[in-house]
């Protein structure tokens, strides 16, 4: 059986993909600060795979603890969700970015190298992408221009390290994924998003407005020549997503790998309100107010690479993120 190192495995994608790599037996320990989730995850895990993985309370910016797990512990390979993700933070509090997601992946590299551990799969972003002249993004497009916050400039430096890692070490076995929107969570509504103070992404918006902890939603333009006027963004079920990481492990190999992770098609805002509405049975509040600086009118993947190299495409609609995450509400 295989043994893997998740770092960030209590939050929302990583928990999702814990319990997909249960189905294929693999053993699995958990890192995390618990800055942005909670330890209470851990047993809905075991709630709905009936296992439960080995927890260290662990941030990875104590290289003596963390390496101290890598001297006590023989790893196959790293699944790297850890990092702070809040775009709007990241513009506030520059240094605080760079110091966790940079800082924290080079302890783990260090341990990694250090022991021996030479696979690693990592949380990218299609924010890595910056502006692009067409839509339709494909992992052979330059990255790292026009990326307009700290946030993503980390994912871009990271992606970097990364591939200079595997040119000093050619052993080295890098699976880069770069995940569009996630939303939805398990079908059970046990686990999901829960981000703690204002979240800036759609969906835990449009959450926290049905909760009525947030009196509307403010939708950002829709004046844009799309269809209906508002941003169409491609719209990933959590649950496909953590079964692209189990994807990726089948698939790893020595140097760089690139890949995509999303429907290849885009929704609209108001489409997505419109889905939510028809899943609650409930108006939604919004209102429409002024663009947002830096936003793109139309993005989404192409998928293709992830299906021919790894055998993976989506199988879920955001139909059924919308009822996965009325059933996560009811149990909130
Ligand atoms: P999340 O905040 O729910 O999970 C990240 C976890 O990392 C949290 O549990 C947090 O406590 C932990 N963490 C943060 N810094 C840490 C540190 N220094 N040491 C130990 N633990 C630390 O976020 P998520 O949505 O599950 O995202 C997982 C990864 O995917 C992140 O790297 C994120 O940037 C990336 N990503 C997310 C999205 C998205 O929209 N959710 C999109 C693209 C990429
Ligand atoms: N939107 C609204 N109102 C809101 C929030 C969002 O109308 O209150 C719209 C946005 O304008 C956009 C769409 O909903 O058209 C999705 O917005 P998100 O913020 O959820 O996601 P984005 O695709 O715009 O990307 C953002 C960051 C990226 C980051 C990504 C995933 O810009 O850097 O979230 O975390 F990678």
């Amino acid at each position: 059986m295989k043994r893997i190192l998740v770092t960030g495995g209590t939050g929302y994608i990583g928990s999702h993909t814990i319990i997909e790599l249960y189905k294929q037996d693999y053993e699995i320990d958990v890192i995390d600060n618990l800055v942005n989730s909670k330890i209470e995850v851990l047993d809905k895990i075991k709630e709905i795979a009936g296992k439960k993985p080995n927890f260290y309370e662990v941030d990875l910016l104590n290289y003596d603890a963390l390496k101290k797990i890598f001297e006590e512990n023989q790893y196959d390979l790293v699944i790297h969700f850890a990092g702070l993700k809040a775009v709007g933070e990241s513009v506030e509090q520059p240094l605080r970015y760079y110091e966790n997601n940079i800082g924290g992946t080079i302890n783990l590299l260090k341990c990694m190298k250090a022991y021996g551990v030479k696979k690693i799969i990592f949380s990218s972003s299609a924010t890595v992408y910056g502006e692009q002249p067409v839509a339709k993004l494909v992992e052979t497009m330059p990255t790292g221009i026009g990326i307009t916050n700290p946030y993503g400039e980390t994912k871009h430096m990271i992606e970097e390290i990364l591939k200079d890692i595997v040119e000093s070490d050619p052993e080295f076995e890098v699976v880069i994924l770069r995940y569009f929107n996630p939303v939805g969570n398990h079908e059970s509504g046990l686990i999901g998003e829960d981000p703690k103070g204002i979240p800036n992404n759609l969906m835990p918006i449009i959450m926290k407005v049905a909760r009525g902890e947030i009196k509307e939603l403010s939708v950002f333009g829709d004046d844009y020549p799309t269809l209906d006027g508002t941003c169409l963004r491609d719209y990933i079920h959590v649950v496909d997503l953590a079964k692209g990481h189990v994807a990726a492990i089948n698939g790893i190999k020595p140097g760089v790998s690139i890949y995509n992770l999303g429907t290849g098609k885009g929704t609209s805002v108001f489409e997505m309100i419109k889905a939510f509405e028809k899943a609650s049975k409930k108006k939604l509040p919004y209102k429409v107010v002024g663009r947002r600086a830096g936003d793109l009118a139309e993005i989404y993947a192409d998928p293709s690479k992830a299906e021919r190299e790894l055998g993976w495409k989506t199988e879920l609609t955001v139909e059924d993120a919308m009822r996965d995450t009325i059933t996560y509400l009811n149990n909130l």
